[in-house]
């Protein structure tokens, strides 16, 4: 039985960007996020507080998160990996931020500069201060279907990362195939591996669409009951640290997947392929939409 409502996490302004090498200007990346808001989309990750010599493309951060025109109903959180990333983004007005860690070590290491434990340790600072004042942390278990370093990861290691993070205080985990190599497979082991430890309604998925599996992927995870979906408009997208990575899975098919199968997402298709549109002519590129591209050749 399929979820009657799925929540729809827009990562585009964020995990679609963070791996463009040209700079993408500032007022560009807000323009999208306040298209978005103007699609239906409650949840839209706005950008990274990580360090600036790291990804250079997040560096304007600040501004992003206070230029844009925040809509009544939408959050807007932002990566923090540790406090100096948590306290820059609550001066500049986050009021929801998400930790993001790995069931990999080797990944952890490239990606975040630390063990998989110590980062462990930092994201409880930094949720232990959030706590205090109120703001919604999300955390990400990377790597959950296979590691670019590491090839395999065991269940048993995503699920020991996803209920270390939900024990901590993490209210959802968006369980993340970071390279795109899962399959139906493989997704279905690992949720009935975590679902042991984490509820199924604190779970997410984030689902690159490098080997073509992501919507087959989360139709698997909407079968054992998973409710939230992460997306990128456009399918744009990549980790910087994981070479080969491509977009995350499009918005628009999403969207378009469920609506077809009689899932509500409050999101507006049209208005979706909008900001696909718009961002797609600022990078100069081509969608990664399957359905922007079928439409727009009407
Ligand atoms: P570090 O070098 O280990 O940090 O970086 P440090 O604490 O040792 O400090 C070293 C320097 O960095 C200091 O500056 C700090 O001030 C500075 P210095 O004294 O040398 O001038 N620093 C910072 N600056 C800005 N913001 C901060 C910050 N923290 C320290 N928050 C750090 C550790 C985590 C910062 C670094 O490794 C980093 O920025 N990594 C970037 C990771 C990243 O953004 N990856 C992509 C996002 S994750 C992703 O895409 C996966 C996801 O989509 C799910 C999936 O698909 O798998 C979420
Ligand atoms: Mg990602």
């Amino acid at each position: 039985k399929y979820p009657e409502f799925v929540k729809i996490v827009e990562v585009g302004p964020r995990d679609g960007l963070q791996n463009e090498k040209e700079v993408v200007p500032t007022k560009v990346k807000i323009q999208l996020i306040d298209m978005l808001s103007g699609t239906g989309l409650s949840v839209i990750e706005a950008t990274s507080f990580v360090s600036s010599k790291w990804v250079p493309q997040m560096s304007d951060h600040s501004d992003v998160l206070r230029g844009i025109q925040r809509a009544p109903h939408v959050q807007y959180p932002v990566l923090t990996p540790n406090m100096q990333g948590f306290q820059d983004a609550v001066a500049a007005g986050a009021t929801e931020v998400a930790v993001f860690g790995s069931a990999s070590e080797t990944f952890s290491r490239k990606n975040i500069n630390c063990s998989i434990d110590d980062s462990m340790l930092k994201f409880e600072e930094v949720i232990k201060a959030a706590k205090e004042q109120q703001i919604p942390v999300r955390g990400y278990v990377s790597c959950a279907l296979g590691c670019p370093y590491e090839g395999r990861i065991e269940p048993a290691k995503v699920a020991e990362v996803a209920s270390k993070l939900y024990g901590i205080g993490c209210y959802e985990i968006s369980l993340a195939d970071t390279i795109g190599v899962g399959t139906p497979g493989s997704m279905l082991q690992m949720l009935q591996r975590v679902t042991q430890e984490v509820p199924i309604s604190a779970l997410a998925v984030h689902c690159h669409d490098t080997y073509g599996q992501a919507l087959a992927n989360i139709l698997t995870a909407l079968q054992v009951g998973v409710s939230v979906v992460d997306s990128a408009v456009a399918g744009l997208g990549g980790c910087p640290y994981a070479e080969g990575s491509s977009g995350n899975v499009s918005t628009e098919d999403v969207v378009y997947m469920l609506h077809g199968m009689g899932i509500e997402t409050g999101v507006n298709l049209d208005k979706v392929m909008e900001a696909g549109d718009f961002i797609c002519s600022a990078l100069n590129r081509k969608t990664n939409s399957k359905v922007s591209l079928a439409r727009n050749r009407k």
